[in-house]
């Protein structure tokens, strides 16, 4: 996608979240300078498969695979130090050198002890489905203006007062939700004091480095996590993430303007599948949703989590093409209907007798809602050797061209296995 025009590129999720984005940053970072993570934490994964073996990536993007490219996790993610580390020791030990590849915004938020149990906390009455990563906690803390900054390490002192009021304030909020755990101070100064050696040396203005390397002429990948529906503003509100997953939160997540965006790559799957709580209007029938999860492996890479499966809904789609201004889609897992004879897509939504053809806006709306199928003819054959669109059965190709026509963007990419050279570029 990069080219002499094309030099900011955002990939972001465009539908539930675990769509592959992971794979295609991974194919993307080879002609990128720079990858960012630019929102959500250690609740997103990356699964990536290369020669060097698998690699589930929470925090650190995915392009750190690639020797050359510089990693950056951005102002808008909130940073979990502890996993952040493990993830890093993990790449060292498979032999991917991160040294002068990796840096962490200063502005970014961390994920502290007292984030996860209130976390915790909330799920016993609110029940969003939460990966229980302390992401809603942390984000709270940012608005609230009360969150600790990567940049808070540089002054224990300082620090020391922020932690006591918050594990104070933790505690009281723990117990007025009827939890018996409790979280301490000197165990957050243990962390502060573990964790600033380490990642201070990584801390920089991320924001001016990605600026600058634009200015020179460098090529710059802002990853985004989770989907478009799970977006706190445009999502299924309110089951959704904490932070924005759309386009417009690469700027503000990676530190520089909107205007240095060149372009955005949506990624769908070319079925659909949730994990979490909250209305999946293309839900298979049990039998073929359970073919959908094997055959896709479609279990939370963050928590174990079987995700709900059912079929490509074109109104989500749509949607996400027009608040992200997608232009570009990569269909991923198109594999996974290949033994399907007939698979259905959602071209419209129904209630009560009357046709919808945008995303309602309240969840008690979109649970009321009958999906409108179009059924599609299958393939009934691999398509995990295509490397081209002239490779794929005609059936699969129509399938494609009725996709991109819903949808409202062209098609760029069309992964049909989890392999790197599993991808066709169209
Ligand atoms: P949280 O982000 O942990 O607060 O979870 C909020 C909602 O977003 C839950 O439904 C999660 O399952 C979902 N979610 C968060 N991260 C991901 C992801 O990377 N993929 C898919 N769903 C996610």
């Amino acid at each position: 996608m990069f080219d002499g025009k094309t030099a900011c590129i955002v990939v972001v999720g465009a539908q539930w979240g675990d769509e592959g984005k992971g794979k295609l940053v991974d194919v993307l970072a080879e002609g990128a300078d720079l990858v960012v993570r630019y929102q959500g934490g250690a609740n997103a994964g990356h699964t990536v498969v290369t020669e060097a073996g698998e690699f589930i990536l929470h925090q650190i993007p995915s392009g750190i695979l690639h020797g050359r490219t510089i990693c950056v996790v951005g102002n808008g993610v909130v940073l979990d130090p502890d996993t952040f580390f493990a993830e890093l020791d993990a790449l060292e030990q498979k032999g991917i050198a991160v040294q002068g590849r990796l840096y962490v915004s200063e502005r970014a938020h961390l994920v502290l002890p007292y984030h996860k149990l209130l976390d915790a906390a909330g799920e016993k009455s609110q029940k969003i489905g939460t990966t229980g990563r302390g992401i809603g906690p942390a984000y709270e803390d940012k608005i609230g203006r009360r969150g600790v900054r990567v940049s808070d390490l540089r002054d224990p002192a300082a620090l020391e007062g922020t932690l006591a009021a918050n594990v104070d304030r933790a505690n009281r909020l723990l117990q007025l939700a009827g939890m018996e755990e409790r979280t301490s101070l000197a165990e957050h100064l243990a962390l502060a004091e573990r964790i600033a050696p380490r990642i201070l040396p990584l801390a920089a203005d991320t924001g001016l480095l990605v600026y600058r390397s634009l200015r020179d002429g460098r090529r710059v990948l802002l990853e985004g996590a989770q989907g478009a529906l799970l977006d706190v503003d445009h999502g299924t509100y309110p089951f959704v993430t904490s932070s924005n997953t759309t386009a417009g939160g690469a700027a503000v997540g990676a530190g520089i303007g909107p205007t240095a965006i060149d372009g955005v790559l949506g990624v769908v799957k070319a079925y659909t599948t949730r994990v979490g709580n909250g209305p999946l209007p293309t839900l298979a029938d049990d039998a073929r949703e359970e073919l959908l999860r094997q055959l896709g492996g479609e279990f939370g890479a963050t928590t174990g989590r079987p995700r709900r499966c059912g079929w490509f809904d074109a109104l989500v789609v749509r949607y996400a093409v027009r608040v992200n201004g997608l232009t570009g889609l990569a269909v991923t897992k198109l594999d996974v209907l290949d033994t399907f004879d007939e698979v259905p897509v959602a071209v419209a939504y129904e209630v009560d007798g009357e046709r919808l053809e945008e995303m309602p806006c309240e969840v008690r709306a979109l649970e009321a809602v009958q999906p409108v199928y179009e059924t599609l003819k299958g393939w009934q054959r691999s398509t995990a050797e295509a490397r081209t669109l002239a490779d794929l059965p005609r059936q699969a190709r129509a399938y494609l061209d009725r996709v991109e026509e819903l949808s409202g963007a062209p098609i760029r990419y069309v992964s049909v296995g989890t392999h790197r050279e599993q991808i066709i570029a169209v």
